[in-house]
């Protein structure tokens, strides 16, 4: 089955085309096309994403990046395809995507696709409009079934998969299934008890952990986004070795149940620059380093406590934080000496941030249930929840 899918929740636009074969527990999905724009410059300056940027650009990008994903898919065929009665009204909020997408309608033949997924939740909803209204306006006029697609599966199943030479694979995945999903918006550990059926355990009661790392960063006077130039930093101070005399609290890490809490850490942060009176080079590496290792600490003992409790047979991790090396060292090691019988999955670089690629691989798995939508009903929704 060849799935075309879109993702415009946050700040990538992104199209992919998957071939997608088997079943649960063991299918594969072999990537046709995967054209992607990052909206990070945009950003940039705002040191964040501001929804309407984020809206008008993916407008702009959305059919650029279909077209192109299709074409490295090799499925663009010249001629023409009548455009549905009901376009204007489909795209009559995106004038530009309607223009650029009736144009793309008048000169390709409908491929040979066989769905649309889209992620209609959860993220900015106003971005999440752009991806919807394009995926109805194609299930319309190809006359496909259309996939709606929740964006915390999407890095949740993708985490699962292996890729070699251009192929995801999920093979012989064990349930249940333990997922820690962490990015610029999100901080959970979800249970996935069997296919599709999700349970939360717990989340962020305030600021994501992505969302955490950006604004250290900003008080750092690092660029937007702020990970990964945390995480060179606090690298460089531990390849120094010296040791670290800035001690950070670990907001929860021991009370009850699942739950996180950032805000505070990042407060603390705040706090202990005051006591530098310079921010020299040296004060900032040690700072990212004691906010990296307080952040892993939680991460690490939430996920170890819930792997016990619930006798999870794997673990996965998603979401753009999942790239940062001392987590994945961390999660690695806790498993080696812990959790020996437990499946640790971590996707590969190019498959943590946001793509198409997972919500592809989320939507197969909710075709293989018949999960359709309706096109002329679908709506985004930014709160959607898994569980
Ligand atoms: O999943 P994602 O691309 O978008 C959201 O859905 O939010 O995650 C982006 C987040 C940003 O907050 C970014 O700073 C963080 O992931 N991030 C990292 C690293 N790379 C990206 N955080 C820590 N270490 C990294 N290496
Ligand atoms: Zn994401």
């Amino acid at each position: 089955m060849k799935i075309l899918s879109i993702e415009t929740s946050c700040d990538e636009t992104a199209v992919a085309v998957l071939e997608c074969e088997g079943t649960e527990p063991n299918a594969s999905f072999r990537i046709l096309g995967n054209a992607l724009r990052s909206q990070i410059d945009i950003h940039k300056e705002y040191g964040g994403v501001y929804p309407a940027l984020a809206k008008r650009a993916h407008a702009e990008n959305l059919v650029p990046l279909l077209e192109k994903a299709l074409e490295d898919a090799k499925l663009l065929v010249a001629g023409s395809t009548p455009a549905p009665v009901t376009l204007a009204e489909t795209l009559e909020r995106e004038p530009v995507m309607h223009t650029a997408f009736t144009h793309f309608l008048s000169r390709y033949e409908k491929p040979a696709v066989d769905a649309v997924a889209v992620t209609y939740g959860p993220g900015l909803e106003p971005a999440l409009w752009v991806g919807v209204n394009l995926a109805r306006a194609l299930a319309h006029a190809w006359g496909v079934k259309l996939i709606g697609v929740n964006h915390m599966e999407g890095h949740f199943l993708a985490g699962l998969g292996i890729e070699n030479e251009g192929v995801i694979e999920l093979k012989e995945i064990q349930t249940p299934v333990l997922g820690l999903l962490i990015s610029g918006g999100h901080t959970e550990l979800d249970l996935m008890n069997d296919w599709r059926s999700y349970e939360c355990l717990g989340k962020t009661r305030d600021d994501a952990v992505g969302e955490a790392f950006d604004k250290v960063a900003r008080m750092l006077e690092l660029p937007y986004p702020g990970g990964p130039e945390i995480s060179k930093l606090a690298e460089a101070e531990r390849a120094a070795g010296t040791p670290n005399d800035v001690t950070l609290p670990r907001p929860m890490m021991n009370t009850e149940g699942y739950d996180f809490s950032f805000s505070g850490l990042k407060t603390a942060v705040l706090y202990a620059l005051k006591e530098f009176e310079t921010q020299t080079e040296e004060v900032k590496m040690k700072m990212a380093r004691a906010f990296e290792d307080a952040a892993t600490d939680v991460l690490w003992s939430k996920t170890r406590k819930a792997l016990e409790v619930t006798g999870a047979k794997t673990l996965v991790l998603g979401g753009g934080v999942s790239a940062n090396r001392h987590i994945r060292k961390i999660f690695a090691e806790g498993i080696a000496a812990e959790f020996p019988e437990v499946s640790l999955r971590i996707p590969a670089h190019a498959l943590t941030t946001d793509n198409a690629v997972m919500i592809g691989i989320a939507g197969y798995y909710r075709a293989l249930a018949k999960d359709f939508k309706d096109p002329a009903t679908l709506r985004a929704n930014g709160n959607l929840s898994l569980a």
